[in-house]
Formats: C-alpha cells, sequence, structure tokens
C-alpha cells in the first residue's frame, strides 16, 4: 500500500517473517502481542527506504547490499537501552565489599583484572564498575580493563564518548559526581579521564556462540537487564559462551529481575551477605 494512501499493515505472515529473522539474529523474542509495536517502529524505516510495504522490508533486509548496515538500524529500533549510573545499588556493594576482595587475593601474583559489561548499553554500567575499581584502591598500578560489549553501534559510540546527561546521573551522588566526573556544559558531564583510560568498548552479538572460546578470559561479567529480552535457547546461548568467558571461580551479576532457575545449573550460587551472585565453579564442565 503506497503512503500517500496511509502507512502500511503489517500482516501476520510478514510479522512471522521478521519476527524469526531478528530472532535469529539477536536473540530478541517479539512476542505476538507487540506486532503493533514492531510495525510502528519499523515504520519510519520503510519509509527512509522508500518502500511500500513490510514484505519489501523483509526482503530489503535479507537481500540488499546494504542489509547489514540495516539490520543494525531495525534492532536499534526493536531493542531497550535503558540504563543508569551505579544502577542496583545494593548489588554493586556487596560486589565491591564481598567480590573485589576475593578477586584481588585471587589475581594478586599477575595484578590483573578483567570485567565484562555485556550489553552495555551506553556505557554507564562499565564505567561504574571502574569505578567501584578505584573506589576500592585495591588495583592501582594493576593491569585492569572493564570491557563494556552491546549489539547497538548507536550506544557504544555514545559509550566511547562517555558524555552523559541527568537521566544518566539519577543514581549518582554530589560526591561521586564530583570524584569521576567533569563538568563539560549546564547538565553535561564526562567521565574522567583515569576512569575511562580502564574502559573499552567493542561491539558483539551476545547470541554469537564462536566468541566464547576465542576471547580472553574474564573474572567477572555483568550481564543486567539482557537476558530479559531473550526466550529460553536464546538465554541459554548466551550463558553458555559467558560461562567460557569466565575463570574458572568467575562471577555472574544478573539484574535483579533475572535468575538461572530452569536454565543452568552450571553456575553456582553464591550467598554473599548483602546479595545473591553466580559463580562459574573451579572445576567441572558445561553439561549440554
Ligand atoms: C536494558 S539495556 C541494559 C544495560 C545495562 N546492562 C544495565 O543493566 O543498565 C539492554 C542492552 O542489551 C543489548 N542487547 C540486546 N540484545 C543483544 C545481543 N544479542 N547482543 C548484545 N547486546 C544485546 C541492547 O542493545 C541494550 O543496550
Amino acid at each position: 500500500m503506497p503512503f500517500d494512501s496511509g502507512r502500511p499493515e503489517m500482516n501476520a505472515e510478514e510479522f512471522r517473517l521478521l519476527r524469526d529473522f531478528v530472532y535469529a539474529y539477536c536473540g530478541i523474542l517479539v512476542r505476538d502481542d507487540m506486532k503493533y509495536v514492531m510495525q510502528r517502529r519499523l515504520w519510519p524505516r520503510l519509509e527512509a527506504l522508500g518502500l511500500h510495504d513490510f514484505a519489501s522490508y523483509y526482503r530489503y533486509l535479507r537481500f540488499d547490499a546494504q542489509r547489514r548496515a540495516e539490520l543494525d538500524t531495525a534492532i536499534e529500533a526493536l531493542t531497550t537501552h535503558e540504563t543508569y549510573f551505579f544502577r542496583e545499588p545494593r548489588q554493586l556493594k556487596a560486589f565491591s565489599q564481598e567480590v573485589l576482595p576475593v578477586l584481588e587475593r585471587r589475581n594478586a601474583r599477575l595484578r590483573r583484572l578483567r570485567l565484562w559489561s555485556a550489553g552495555c548499553s551506553s556505557g554507564e554500567e562499565a564505567y561504574t564498575l571502574a569505578m567501584l575499581l578505584k573506589e576500592s584502591g585495591r588495583f592501582e598500578g594493576w593491569d585492569v580493563e572493564v570491557h563494556g560489549s552491546d549489539i547497538s553501534r548507536r550506544v557504544l559510540a555514545a559509550a566511547r564518548q562517555g558524555e552523559y546527561g541527568p537521566s544518566a546521573l539519577r543514581a549518582t551522588s554530589a560526591e561521586q559526581l564530583a570524584r569521576y566526573f567533569t563538568q563539560i556544559g549546564p547538565n553535561r558531564v564526562r567521565v574522567r579521564e583515569d576512569i575511562r583510560a580502564w574502559v573499552t568498548f567493542g561491539h558483539h552479538n551476545l547470541q554469537d556462540t564462536e566468541h566464547g572460546t576465542s576471547s580472553p578470559r574474564v573474572d567477572a561479567v555483568f550481564c543486567r537487564n539482557v537476558l530479559i529480552y531473550f526466550d529460553t535457547p536464546a538465554r541459554q546461548r548466551v550463558l553458555k559462551s559467558i560461562y567460557d568467558r569466565l575463570v574458572p571461580g568467575g562471577y555472574l551479576m544478573l539484574g535483579h529481575s533475572e535468575n538461572l532457575i530452569n536454565l543452568s545449573a552450571d553456575f553456582e550460587l553464591v550467598h554473599l551477605r548483602g546479595d545473591l551472585v553466580y559463580r562459574r565453579p573451579e572445576l567441572g564442565g558445561w553439561n549440554p
């Protein structure tokens, strides 16, 4: 249907094709009751490309020379990037007070620490972790890297820029603001250089399971508020690659509404005083 007679409806078959294509690429499950949300969010793409129905858009995503870039844009339109600094403070406190001392002892000989913020959005989580490391005073002079990864190149560009406004800072205290940020304009701050020096960002699709075994091992992974967008098989794929990336004894932190019940028995639950976290056991392997 041409645009001058209104925007095209997404029919059931087009929805199924697009939903399955998105799912196969990134594990994000667009539920049946989200058809209208998908339609609304993709309309601007049809308009931008001059396409008159969703079947043409599907073919574009599958076969056009520009399909990779367009897939990024489509995923962008369908994902949620909500995040902010010092999110879930109880968990962060438990991590700082009870996990970091363990990692310091364990890695004292190598003086190297690797953390991974998986699904880091615009970087607030990765920078927050670097701030906690700095705050602890335990890792000065160490080889430290907090790596943030995401499927969205747009949020990664923002993360690398490291500049934020009030919404990102809604849980940041005045003291933290003064310590870790430089004011660069009215309502605009920049993460300080010594924090940025510990943080890197890279593009990574968590459904890409090859990545797990070939990338360097990490001591702890924060994968918070990401699994909620996936169905069970997609969550299990992500957990397997996180497992492979973690050193034996390495920690996994999920979001507060997430847990591994009915998903994986391969991580052990660790009862910290302040929170529950998961850990890759020291011995044993992944059970398929
Ligand atoms: C709600 S944000 C969570 C940000 C941060 N972890 C937090 O808890 O504040 C979810 C992020 O997961 C990313 N994401 C979704 N599917 C992904 C995938 N297959 N691979 C990598 N990142 C993905 C989205 O782009 C989004 O930035």
